[in-house]
């Protein structure tokens, strides 16, 4: 059983947790915040589930000195938050919100006073509606918004960051914003998705040489990534793996640590309008170029099969659930098949932690990756608060020890990760899901914004005391 394999991390390791502000923050008309993308989507019918919005969310944005001692009681190393752009940059443009900026003014302030590096994200998806409204991410004019918001950000609170990351996921503010439209802002066309692709990559290069510039370093950028697996090893498999992997993947790894888009995606998507063609010059070296550290997400693992040979994958014992259909995926032909021997969370993702390990072997062996920070990883459980007042979330203890020891793993085969986010601090609001998916520490009782920190907090304390030495959290399995 993995729990009694030794641990390692190095002395200086990072221990954090991550939330984003959307999620999180509620607060949605105070202090001048102008409307986002997500405000506009979450009040489309049917886009989120009940009807729920990030309106009041966790009331973070009132509760933050409260927050900020939890932090601190967990015993955090470093904290993850995002910073909303419409908060501090109502219309997405010109001059910044003085109520905005002094809302993580106070959260800086109160990192520092208790110790907690901050890393702060400036994209984690809450475009401001205006900019949607001139074409969000499918114009190049929203990169160069987003990289004066980035330098404008850089002078405010370049002093108190410690690290910033440009842009949380890109692939699914590209594909699930823009492609299959099930997040914000909810359009469905494949072109706009790889115009949205290109654009937020090269926003992300914009910001990091517009951090640099004013000396707010280090930056790097989140991914995320999903390691696909193929079915079998007959040939249509093994393309239909390769078109996912390069879809979700290569994609984007390969166009910020190499520099290019990876050619077989190109020819793939080319149909498309020209597919990833409105990249002018210039483009691929400041997307490509170097970043101080990578944000590596990481959930799960997927296994997919070519559309006509799902009746073999049936036979070889994997099971087939309802097939999904929308532009992206049709487009794909590369259905996701279920093994039936893995436990799954609360959303239905495949726990396989060994593929983590195996992610970061290969960003090192095949991208010679810059210092990794895991900056989320976690799991939605079926959590309860029982008759004592106690949430014992046994399963995401489960969960994020296998995955503790996945990179502790690969660190012991020589990948220099630096640190671990978990996500989330606090149960948030989960997107597309609404409050109906916890991730959080803590969980958080929603008509009253009650907080109580679940098992997995004071497992995570001890994990972080003995620098993961311990990864029974006290527990003697
Ligand atoms: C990631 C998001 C994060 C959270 C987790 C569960 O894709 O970055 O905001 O929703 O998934």
């Amino acid at each position: 059983m993995a729990t009694t394999k030794a641990a390692r991390f190095p002395e200086d390791f990072v221990w954090g947790a991550a939330t984003a502000a959307y999620q999180i923050e509620g607060a949605a008309q105070a202090g001048g915040r102008g409307m986002s993308i997500w405000d506009v989507f979450s009040r489309m019918a049917g886009a989120v589930r009940n009807g729920d919005t990030g309106d009041v969310a966790c009331s973070h944005y009132e509760r933050l000195e409260e927050d900020l001692d939890l932090m601190a009681a967990l015993g955090l190393r470093a904290y993850r938050f995002s910073v909303s752009w419409p908060r501090v940059q109502p219309d997405g443009m010109g001059s910044l919100n003085r109520d905005g900026v002094d809302f993580y003014r106070r959260l800086l302030d109160g990192l520092a006073v208790r110790g907690i590096e901050p890393v702060a994200t400036l994209y984690h998806w809450d475009l401001p509606q205006d900019l949607e409204e001139r074409g969000g991410w499918t114009s190049r004019d929203t990169a160069l918004r987003f990289a004066d918001y980035a330098s404008a950000m850089g002078d405010a609170l370049g002093g108190q960051v410690g690290r910033w990351i440009t842009l949380n996921e890109p692939w699914c503010s590209a594909w699930l914003g823009y492609g299959r439209g099930v997040h914000a802002p909810g359009r469905k066309e494949v072109s706009a998705a790889l115009a949205s692709t290109h654009h937020l990559l090269l926003g992300h290069g914009l910001a990091l040489a517009a951090l640099r510039q004013s000396g707010s370093t280090p930056v790097g950028i989140t991914l995320n990534f999903t390691p696909v697996l193929p079915a079998s090893q007959h040939p249509d498999d093994l393309g239909a793996a390769r078109r996912a992997d390069g879809q979700a993947n290569r994609l984007y790894v390969e166009a910020v640590l190499r520099g290019s888009y990876p050619p077989d995606v190109v020819e793939h998507y080319a149909p498309f309008r020209g597919g990833l063609d409105m990249a002018e010059d210039g483009d691929a070296r400041l997307i490509g170029a170097p970043i101080d550290f990578l944000g590596v997400n990481f959930y799960t693992s997927t296994v997919v099969a070519d559309p006509n040979r799902l009746s073999n994958a049936r036979e070889a014992g994997y099971n087939i659930g309802r097939l999904e259909s929308d532009p992206v995926l049709d487009d794909l032909r590369a259905p996701e098949v279920r093994r039936g021997d893995l436990d799954r969370t609360a959303m239905g993702w495949e726990v396989d932690p060994g593929a983590l390990t195996d992610l970061l072997v290969r960003l090192n062996d095949d991208y010679q990756s810059p210092p990794i920070y895991l900056t989320e990883n976690g799991a939605a459980c079926h959590d309860y608060v029982d008759p004592n007042g106690e949430v014992k979330d046994k399963d995401r203890i489960d969960y994020l020890r296998s995955h503790l020891l996945a990179v502790s793993d690969a660190i012991g085969r020589g990948v220099d990760v630096r640190g671990y986010f978990a996500w989330s601090l606090m149960d948030n609001f989960e997107w597309a899901y609404g409050y109906s998916r916890r991730f959080g520490l803590i969980w958080v009782d929603y008509p009253t914004g009650r907080r109580i920190p679940k098992a997995s907090f004071s497992w995570y304390r001890s994990v972080i005391e003995s620098n993961g030495q311990d990864l029974s959290g006290g527990a003697s399995s």
